[in-house]
């Protein structure tokens, strides 16, 4: 059972209390929604009251003048129940949609804050559900549940007082029904829990599986798997159809259920009513008086049908917010420092922020790191980069290279040791200022919806068209960018799918390029090109490399040979370090790594 599935308790006063803050900016709308709702309620309670008058008093009397008067008061009441009804709807959904704003607001803020590890975690599908459904059901609560329940409570109070002032005795026959709504409700509210328990459990996994399918479409499709992801949809989908005609078989004998209660109370009433005004002549009991009551329970039973379904929105909703602070709480483990170190005030973004003071060396200090305890992938890793140097590191698939990087640039934290730029360790120093240190090209190029020119300034502004436009002609990108039908301002597709990866990846130098970095990190970013690109890019990165300290990470050894040192990873240690020419004296690693490539090409 994921926390997707769980319900939990259908009240949680510490819950209830944090949710209850939300309304606080806006409590001068909520005491207006709840004013409007009392006085609606109220209002409800007349219509009645005035048939009552008018059976007994005004038709008796055929007293014209007093008909109009009241059909007049009549239709101000409804008049004034309509007013106020808009007025409550309109308020509400206007505070509903404000909060459904601001929580969003804070669940993206967090999510910007949280550390990669929460990433690896924690599913998309799962994020996405914590953003979208499970805040509409807090939506829900809001808008129809918490202060609607004060409307709905009122009106029963309110029915409940009238009748029993009227006549307490045809009161009682008219209440002698309660044990019955009371079982049906009961009923009702423990079956329609189970079900709608189920329901979200199988739209939590259609959206797990969808997901995972749609973005896998192409294997998919390739593997041919379509008939057994059609046959296994087929059987997800089926449960979640049938959780739901199990819940509308609940609510389907709930509404009529109650109804007939209705009924069985209006023909005690007609009963027990009838027979007291044959009894007494009408002087107890008046005939307005027994329509006034027939006309009360009739509205004595909606609030009742209404509270047992909003006792499911509160449980849904305790449910989702018990999910979304649990996000919210979620603790930010990588707590940026204070040290400033370009002079800036933390309120620049991106090229506009102050430049990096100092010269820019780079330490690892015995640096130890692993992703799951027990298991370390960086062994007391030591080195220094100057400024101005271009370092590159090989090593086997999983040796640790990647990690590396995500340490400088802290994605995650040192487990031992420490990382140090100009001496200041980077847990000290303010985030953005250490990122906007580097420069990261990667081999999966992250484009996001948008144009050309947008992707490569990333919404930076201060970013001028022409730095756009020279960042790409010194990556060689301006040919490809150029035949497109827009050029600088033509559409990316979502991932950019309609661009080739060696073309992802020209743009992805040309946005680390337009950032001016001082620091260039390249990790595998020439891997998954073909050798026209690869020539293009390798000039491009000599153009990137240029007056700027490099640190590049590379599976094909030429792409590094020329590197002033190269930086040997062999299952989490650093084992060989020196210029390519040094390393293949070793006769170490390099080397036979060196012997292995030049094997397999010239094979
Ligand atoms: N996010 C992660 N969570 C757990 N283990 C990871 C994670 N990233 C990498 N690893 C593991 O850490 C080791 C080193 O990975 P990595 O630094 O990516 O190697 P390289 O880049 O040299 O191929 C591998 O064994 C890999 O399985
Ligand atoms: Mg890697």
């Amino acid at each position: 059972m994921t926390d997707d599935e769980v319900l939990g308790r259908a009240y949680d006063g510490r819950l209830m209390r944090r949710l209850l803050t939300y309304l606080r900016p806006y409590r001068g709308q909520v005491a207006l929604a709840i004013a409007a709702i009392i006085a609606h309620s109220a209002l409800d309670l007349v219509p009645p009251y005035l048939t009552k008058i008018v059976i007994d008093r005004y038709i008796p009397a055929a007293d014209l003048g007093g008909l109009g008067t009241i059909a007049a008061l009549y239709l101000a009441a409804l008049l004034a129940s309509f007013l106020l009804e808009y007025l409550q709807t309109w308020t509400m959904q206007l505070i509903g949609q404000r909060i459904m704003f601001d929580l969003r607001m804070q669940l993206v803020s967090h999510l910007h804050r949280l550390d990669l590890k929460f990433y690896d975690r924690n599913p998309v599908g799962r994020l996405m559900t914590r953003l979208t459904t499970d805040v509409d059901v807090l939506n829900e609560l809001f808008t129809s549940g918490v202060v609607s329940v004060f409307g709905d409570v009122f009106t029963l109070v309110g029915i409940m007082a009238v009748l029993v002032w009227m006549d307490w005795r045809l009161a009682i026959a008219a209440f002698s029904v309660l044990p019955l709504i009371v079982a049906v409700t009961q009923w009702f509210r423990v079956n329609a829990r189970e079900s709608y328990r189920t329901v979200r459990t199988w739209i939590a996994r259609i959206n797990a599986y969808l997901q995972e399918r749609i973005t896998g479409m192409a294997t998919v499709q390739l593997y041919r798997r379509e008939a057994r992801d059609y046959a296994a949809f087929d059987d997800i989908d089926r449960r979640h159809r049938d959780a739901n005609v199990q819940s509308i078989f609940y609510y389907a004998v709930f509404y009529p259920a109650i109804e007939l209660v209705g009924a069985l109370a209006a023909s005690l009433i007609l009963w027990v009513g009838g027979a007291r005004i044959l009894a007494d002549g009408g002087d107890m009991l008046t005939l307005g008086s027994l329509v006034a009551f027939l006309q009360y329970s009739q509205r004595f039973f909606r609030p009742i049908s209404d509270l047992s379904e909003k006792f499911n929105i509160l449980q849904g909703a305790m449910a989702s917010s018990e999910r979304i602070f649990g996000l919210l709480d979620t603790p930010v483990e990588i707590v940026p420092g204070h040290h400033r170190a370009t002079g800036g005030t933390g309120s620049e973004t991106g090229a506009t922020r102050g430049k990096w003071a100092g010269p820019g060396v780079i330490r690892f200090e015995n640096v130890s790191f692993s992703y799951v305890e027990g298991e370390p992938v960086l062994k007391n890793v030591s080195f220094e980069v100057r400024p101005g140097e271009r370092i590159g590191i090989v090593g086997a698939t999983g040796s640790g290279k990647t990690t590396i990087v995500s340490l400088l640039l802290r994605f995650y934290d040192v487990q031992q040791g420490r990382i140090t730029v100009d001496g200041i360790d980077i847990r000290e120093l303010d985030l953005a200022d250490l990122r906007s240190l580097f420069g990261l090209v990667l081999q999966d190029v992250q484009l996001f919806a948008g144009t050309i020119a947008g992707n490569v300034r990333l919404g930076d502004e201060s970013i001028a068209d022409s730095e756009v436009r020279g960042a790409l002609d010194a990556v060689h990108a301006s040919s490809f960018v150029d035949r497109l039908p827009h050029g600088l301002d033509s559409v990316v597709a979502e991932r950019g799918s309609t661009l080739s990866v060696g073309q992802k990846q020209l743009l992805s130098f040309a946005r680390a390029l337009a950032f001016n970095p001082r620091v260039l990190v390249l990790d595998e970013a020439t891997s998954s090109v073909d050798t026209d690109t690869e020539l293009l890019i390798r000039d491009a990165l000599k153009v990137m490399m240029r007056g700027r300290t490099t640190i590049a990470i590379a599976h094909r050894l030429s792409t590094i040979q020329d590197m002033d040192r190269i930086l040997v990873m062999h299952r989490g240690e650093l084992r060989e370090q020196g210029t390519h020419q040094e390393l293949l004296a070793l006769r170490g690693i390099y080397h036979r790594l060196y012997e292995l490539q030049f094997e397999s090409t010239t094979a």
